[in-house]
């Protein structure tokens, strides 16, 4: 009896272990998801997680990235400069210059769509307008 029992618990653990390993590696960047699902609306930072933030953000080892654009930095930015990223985030993403071609050719998912575009330059002057208004 003691044994089945033994078996039971090995056989639970073995599977946990496992369960935690294959959808462990499904969601890509996984350190500091919340940083960027917690920033923004939820259909905005969706999108930025998926195709962006895997370069954008305090651990990428993609040093001019971060340089240019650090959402780990992000509620440390000046208004300024916040409203200066959100313009060049559309102007990139309108100009097909973001995601770089490169990282699109391995991974072709995460190419934006005209919808994606459209929903990101949407709320990018929307989010401009509601930083400068809470300026005043
Ligand atoms: C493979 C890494 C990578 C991914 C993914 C990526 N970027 Fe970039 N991004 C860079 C690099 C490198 C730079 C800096 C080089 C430059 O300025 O040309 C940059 C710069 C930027 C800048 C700053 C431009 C400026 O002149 O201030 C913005 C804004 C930006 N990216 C937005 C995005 C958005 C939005 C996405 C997702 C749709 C994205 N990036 C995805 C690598 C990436």
């Amino acid at each position: 009896m003691k044994n089945i029992f033994l078996a039971l618990s090995a056989s639970f653990l073995a599977m946990a272990i496992f369960l935690s390993f294959t959808t462990g590696t499904k969601q890509l960047p996984a350190p500091g998801n919340d940083e960027i699902l917690n920033l923004f609306p939820t259909e905005v930072s969706t999108i930025l997680n998926n195709s962006c933030f895997q370069c954008h953000n305090s651990d990428s080892k993609n040093v001019d990235a971060k340089k240019g654009l650090n959402f780990s930095e992000w509620k440390k930015y000046s208004v300024i400069k916040k409203v200066g990223k959100l313009k060049k985030v559309c102007e990139t993403i309108t100009e097909d210059e973001m995601p770089p071609e490169k990282f699109l050719e391995r991974f072709p998912h995460k190419k934006l769509t005209d919808e994606q575009v459209k929903l990101l330059c949407k709320w990018v002057k929307e989010e401009s307008e509601k930083i400068v208004k809470n300026m005043n």
